[in-house]
């Protein structure tokens, strides 16, 4: 009986999602306008279970291969269209921005905080946009190239004689250094105490957003809480000593500092975008180091030539002082295409939501009010027509600068990445350090890929590290 009542319940439910389609697609008729081309596969489900039944990315490719460069489909109960190409992608994220706005499941929202810039647009963005982008300039990054540095000795020196899991160290580093920009040298954080917090904040980071003792969403409201208490911890140490400020200037002093005809942010304003920053700029950065150190390790000819190139700049250096400076990341020619080629490749972030405000025109389709678009960054990374065999892993492509918008690892537009010179930066420093230093070795059974949500190596890429 129970069964049957179930199997009743479902069928009403698919129906009228059946239903809901025939009329939203009769509505958009109607009003002659043409959706893009695409399925929208069953109702509710839509085509979620084929996206998810393979890989992601082999969905996205075989839709635009049968479709074109924008199309439709239904996936996470939304109906969405995918964009493929840098002429869509441009008038979505840049020129048309004000016609799209980001768009998160709630659970993350509200484990990150509402008030973080990532959710919203308008002038409150433009605010806090503006505060951050000023905090991460090439001027103001400089001054972090010794202390970068130091981190990365003293994580290379952990690694030596060991087998490590690549991506978890490096999301120790990236955390350190996404840590030392946020709140300057001299705060007095406990790390152990903040990265427990964190990896409990992501145990949320898909769930449903019911917040009921038990549940996974549950256990990351309760780490926010800790986060938020050990945030306002700093915050209060900082007011004590107001006048003393740490000689590297950083995010929390830029946030607390601010005041404008509306006053100053408020405490909530401030937490929720040092957590939301903290959380941008980890996985993503560990992630591409992952790949690049996977990259380089996999292509002996291109590590000796990455080799050769940061011994020359050491050999230049008096024995006397043989810091790295900001002017020797300008002589990292070749790793700097090699990281960019890995950004290509890896792209670990495939693409972006935004959702259209009203109804969108673009090239003759409808893009209705409230569906889901997606910018796929992969795809327009993997197109052969900007890309010639896209899947061969080869840096010297970048020594003509790429067509616009095809290369769109850190996205575009008003929401782009405000981190993304200080990722290059410590990649660099990185890379410096343990070619010059060590050998490594990759565990040759582990070739396959997971997504945690970023795409890794298989198992974090574990590698066996030896100095020199
Ligand atoms: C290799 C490492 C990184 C990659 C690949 C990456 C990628 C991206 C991308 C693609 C976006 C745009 C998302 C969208 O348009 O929806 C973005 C936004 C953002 N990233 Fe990064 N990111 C990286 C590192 C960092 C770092 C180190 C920080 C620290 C400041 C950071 C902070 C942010 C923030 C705050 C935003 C949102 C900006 C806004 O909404 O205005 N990211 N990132």
């Amino acid at each position: 009986m129970g069964a049957m009542a179930v199997a009743m319940s479902l069928g009403l439910v698919l129906l009228g999602g059946f239903l809901c389609r025939l009329l939203e697609d009769y509505i958009l008729q109607r009003r002659s306008k043409k959706l893009p081309p695409g399925r929208m596969g069953w109702p509710y489900i839509g085509e979620t279970l084929q996206l998810y039944s393979g890989k992601p990315n082999s969905f996205f490719a075989s839709k635009q291969k049968r479709y074109g460069d924008v199309f439709k489909t239904h996936i996470l109960g939304c109906p969405c269209v995918m964009i493929a190409s840098p002429e869509a992608a441009r008038f979505v994220l840049v020129t048309q921005a004000h016609l799209f706005k980001p768009t998160f499941p709630a659970s993350k929202q509200r484990m990150i905080g509402p008030q973080a810039l990532f959710f919203h647009e308008g002038p409150y963005h433009a605010k806090l946009r503006k505060l951050v982008v000023s905090s991460f300039t090439p001027e103001s990054i400089r001054g972090m190239v010794s202390d970068i540095e130091d981190l990365v000795l003293a994580t290379l020196d952990t690694w030596e004689g060991k087998k490590i899991n690549t991506f978890a160290e490096m999301k120790k580093f990236a955390f350190k250094v996404g840590l030392m920009k946020i709140f300057g040298r001299e705060a007095s954080i406990d790390i152990a105490d903040l990265n427990q917090a964190y990896l409990n904040l992501e145990k949320g980071y898909n769930s449903m957003p019911v917040n009921v003792p038990g549940t996974k969403f549950n256990t990351s409201m309760k780490a926010r809480q800790h986060l938020s208490k050990m945030i306002e911890k700093v915050i209060q140490e900082r007011r004590v000593r107001a006048k003393e400020r740490p000689e590297l200037p950083n995010l929390l002093q830029t946030l607390l500092d601010h005041e404008d005809e509306t006053g100053r942010l408020s405490h909530e304003q401030v937490v929720d975008n040092i957590i939301g920053i903290i959380f941008a700029s980890r996985d993503t950065t560990a992630s591409v180091l992952t790949w690049l150190i996977k990259f380089l390790r996999s292509r002996s000819t291109l590590l000796e030539s990455v080799t050769v190139e940061q011994e020359g700049i050491q050999l230049k250096k008096p024995d006397s002082d043989r810091k790295l400076t900001w002017e020797d990341m300008k002589c990292m020619r070749l790793t700097t295409r090699v990281i960019h080629e890995t950004l290509r490749v890896a792209t670990v972030l495939s693409f972006t939501f935004r959702e259209a405000v009203e109804d969108v025109e673009y090239k003759g389709y409808v893009i209705p009010k409230g569906w889901k678009v997606l910018p796929l960054f992969r795809n327009i990374h993997h197109n052969p027509e900007f890309f010639p065999d896209p899947h061969t892993f080869d840096p010297s492509r970048f020594e003509v600068p790429p067509k616009p918008n095809t290369f769109m690892p850190f996205g575009n537009g008003v929401h782009s990445c405000p981190g993304s010179e200080l990722a290059k930066l410590e990649m660099l420093i990185f890379i410096h350090h343990l070619t010059t230093k060590y050998r490594w070795d990759l565990d040759e059974s582990k070739t396959g890929i997971e997504y945690s949500p970023f795409q890794v190596p298989q198992e974090g890429l574990p590698i066996t590290v030896e100095r020199k």
